[in-house]
């Protein structure tokens, strides 16, 4: 929905604060949509040399389509993400061709190395259409403002929060508006220490108000799997096993499982292989073991925290999945 006074504070914000950065002198598409991709993984002081070095060696779309890829690598050395260069040639061969700047958010988005966000910061940028950027920033300073606890990363925020940006857009300057929201983000509503005291936004901002500043946006637990790699060795002596119950703060609290190394693997003489690689795989982990036995006469030094067990009252000791598995054979 609308909400002029949010529209309106955000713009005076701006008028006042934002950024003067080169790229928003000007209206040319190319010298926008290059400053687009550029800063699409880079920070500001860092890319704007960039552009300022691509706009001196290649002024216009024509002169960057002529140019060699190598060429355009070279210019880009030091930027990372390199397919953001190939894509940058491949794009401007494709304007080249279709003869000028595409000047429809479609179209726009169309091109290759473009996305939602990219496309719509052109658009309104260079076009005045009224397409709303969406990112981290946006989702940020929208999330405490009106209070929405969506987990930022689903499908179901970015409808929602694509819905309520586009909703604000003011009819006049939505790129005003886009880069407002960009700055903003950066500058006030900032993730980590936000200037709430001096914020405009302030008097009706409900992660404010209810003291969830630092509770908002909510995100997704990430699901980057973590791998990794476990030595047991089942070391067995006079009819006993030497076994550890599992502290806090790691996967399997006070479950019971056989000696264990994870990294350098120094292991014991005399050792023997029985499984190798079982993988495994809990919700955030990838676990892959390896599985050894040690049949010995006399009982090794151990760490703290190994005891020795009767092999026949094994069961009576809660253990990981993996590990009945692992004795199962
Ligand atoms: N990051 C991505 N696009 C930007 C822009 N136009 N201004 C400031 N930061 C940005």
């Amino acid at each position: 929905m609308k909400d002029p006074f949010f529209t309106r504070t955000v713009l005076d914000w701006y008028a006042a604060y934002g950024r003067d950065l080169p790229w928003r002198r000007t209206r040319d598409p190319y010298a926008i949509w290059l400053s687009e991709i550029i800063l699409q993984q880079t920070r500001i002081a860092q890319g704007q040399a960039y552009w300022e070095r691509f706009m001196a060696r290649f002024p216009d779309v024509r002169s960057l389509a002529a140019a060699s890829e190598d060429e355009v690598l070279r210019l880009w050395q030091g930027l990372g993400y390199y397919s953001r260069g190939r894509n940058l040639l491949v794009a401007a061969r494709q304007i080249e061709a279709r003869g000028a700047f595409p000047d429809t958010l479609a179209e726009i988005r169309a091109l290759k190395g473009v996305g939602d966000y990219t496309a719509a910061a052109i658009a309104s940028f260079a076009f005045g259409i009224p397409a709303a950027v969406v990112d981290g920033n946006v989702y940020r300073v929208l999330a405490r403002f009106y209070g929405i606890a969506t987990p930022v990363g689903t499908t179901a925020a970015k409808k929602e929060f694509t819905a309520l940006a586009q909703a604000l857009l003011p009819d006049d300057n939505p790129g005003d508006f886009n880069q407002a929201m960009m700055d903003f983000g950066a500058m006030q509503c900032t993730p980590a220490a936000p200037l709430c005291p001096t914020c405009p936004l302030a008097a009706r901002c409900e992660a404010l108000r209810s003291g969830r500043t630092a509770l908002l946006p909510v995100k997704k637990p990430s699901v980057a799997v973590q791998t990794r790699h476990l030595r047991y060795v089942y070391i067995r002596c006079e009819g006993k096993v030497a076994f550890h119950r599992r502290g806090a703060g790691d996967i399997w609290q006070g479950l019971w499982e056989p000696y264990l190394e994870e990294g350098d693997f120094r292991g014991f003489p005399g050792m023997q292989l029985v499984r190798k690689a079982v993988k495994h795989q809990l919700t955030h982990r990838t676990l892959i073991a390896d599985f050894y036995r040690l049949d010995c006469a006399e009982r090794p030094s151990l760490p703290d925290g190994y005891v020795w067990i009767n092999e026949t009252e094994l069961d009576r000791y809660a253990k990981p999945r993996l590990i009945e598995i692992l004795l199962d054979d």
